[in-house]
């Protein structure tokens, strides 16, 4: 290779998202010469079309909890050294507006562009280099010095420190590829199963006809899926389900499982139609389920499930059966719809305090490739932030 196109550094990062500009940054900071290499013509897309354009940038009440993972207690350590309140501070230094919108998520009132604007001055700052439109096709180790090479555009850049930050697998019309599990089946370090998480659900066949023509209608349900439950809005799609509710549970639903929705917590629907002498019938049910559910979708569920008689007992299943309705899900709208890939490169692999692999010295992990997943509300930016950050102040 002519040695114009051998590029040397402390540190390669391979993608410019959330995840790697944070690592270059905490790097750069400590001295350390860094180059991103991002195959996109330009960092932080994801970010860019994150948060309906505002970037839900981190979440205040950020616990361990809010993540799935085969291991629930890695993220606790690089969530706890590098909390909500280390990025807020970044956001406000650099004059940001933001606001909670609800349940701590927190947004920038103007738009995410502003983030990636901080990242790109953040980098500028430590003296990173980033590269876009370099999409990196190879990466070898050199046995004896334990150096990596990168091919990538039209050069070879070689460090002795590799960040994976390519990210997962949702939205392949960005660009999103496998490149990261290519990398790690590559040095044998095992992957957790992906799949798309933070997906609407699809339906089929009868339950499909019931409710496919309440498209667009909405209500504020608890929706779950084997033991974990989620209380916010649930949105009716023409292909079946969707809203927070069900982009929640989709991440912890089990193929072929049925999910439950209440739809009126800890409302008793039916309490008007057991007063003495109240009208006891499929219109009065109606009714009473009209005061807390859009009446389509009142009407609806009433059509499915009115009994034969309006016995005390037939009024207390009725009640039961609204309150823990089943629906089937045949199936989520997979990558192209998914807000991010659950599973990913095994945590058993690596350091919980620095991402890096135990068996690779050198080669470090982090952001989405990494089988940790945060719930909807800003909790995978601040998984980016906090895995970014750890591998930024340990190579
Ligand atoms: P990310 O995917 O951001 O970056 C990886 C980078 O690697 C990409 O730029 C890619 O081009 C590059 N790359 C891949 N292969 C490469 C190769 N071979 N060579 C060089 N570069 C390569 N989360 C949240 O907390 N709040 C929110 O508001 C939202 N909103 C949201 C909306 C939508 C529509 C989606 C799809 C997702 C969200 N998310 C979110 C999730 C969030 O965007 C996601 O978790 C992070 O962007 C992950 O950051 P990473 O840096 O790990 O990967």
């Amino acid at each position: 290779m002519d040695s114009a196109n051998l590029h040397s550094h402390d540190v390669l990062i391979l993608g410019a998202g959330a995840a790697g500009l944070m690592a270059a940054i905490e790097a750069g900071r400590r001295g350390r010469s860094v180059a991103v290499l991002e195959r996109a013509e330009r960092p932080g897309k994801k970010i860019l079309i994150s948060g309906g354009g505002r970037c839900n940038f981190t979440n205040l009440h950020t616990r361990p909890d809010n993540f799935l993972s085969a291991n629930s207690h890695f993220a606790k350590s690089a969530l706890a050294r590098y909390a909500p309140a280390d990025f807020i501070r970044l956001v406000e230094r650099h004059g940001i507006a933001y606001h909670e919108k609800t349940l701590g998520q927190l947004f920038c009132d103007g738009s995410a562009q502003q983030i990636v604007n901080l990242l790109m001055r953040e980098c500028a700052d430590a003296g990173v280099r980033v590269l876009p439109s370099t999409a990196v096709r190879e990466v070898r180790r050199d046995d004896s010095s334990g150096a990596f090479t990168v091919v990538a555009g039209s050069g070879e850049f070689t460090a002795p420190a590799l960040v994976v930050a390519t990210g997962g697998l949702s939205i392949p019309k960005m660009g999103a590829t496998g490149f990261g599990y290519d990398i790690a089946r590559q040095f044998q370090i095992p992957i957790e199963q992906c799949r798309p998480a933070l997906a609407p659900f699809t339906l089929a066949g009868a339950e499909h006809a019931r409710f496919a023509d309440l498209a667009g209608v909405s209500a504020p349900v608890i929706a779950t899926a084997g033991k974990r439950s989620f209380r916010e809005k649930m949105l009716f799609t023409h292909r079946g389900l969707s809203g927070p509710a069900i982009l929640q549970i989709s991440s912890y639903w089990k193929r072929p499982e049925a999910i439950r929705i209440d739809w009126a917590p800890e409302q008793e629907l039916l309490a008007s139609l057991r007063a003495a002498n109240a009208r006891r019938d499929s219109a009065a049910a109606k009714a009473a389920l009209r005061m807390w559910l859009p009446v389509r979708l009142a009407d609806r569920l009433l059509d499915a499930a009115a009994p034969n008689s309006w016995t005390n007992r037939a009024l207390d299943e009725l009640e039961l059966r609204l309150h823990a309705w089943t629906l089937t899900p045949s199936g989520t709208e997979g990558y192209e719809k998914a807000e991010v890939t659950a599973g990913g490169v095994s945590t058993s692999a690596l350091s919980a305090q620095t991402m890096e692999c135990r068996s690779v010295p050198g080669l470090y992990f982090i952001g989405e490739v990494v089988d940790v997943t945060g719930h909807l509300g800003g909790f995978n930016f601040q998984w980016a932030w906090a895995s970014g950050a750890a591998a930024g102040r340990a190579v």
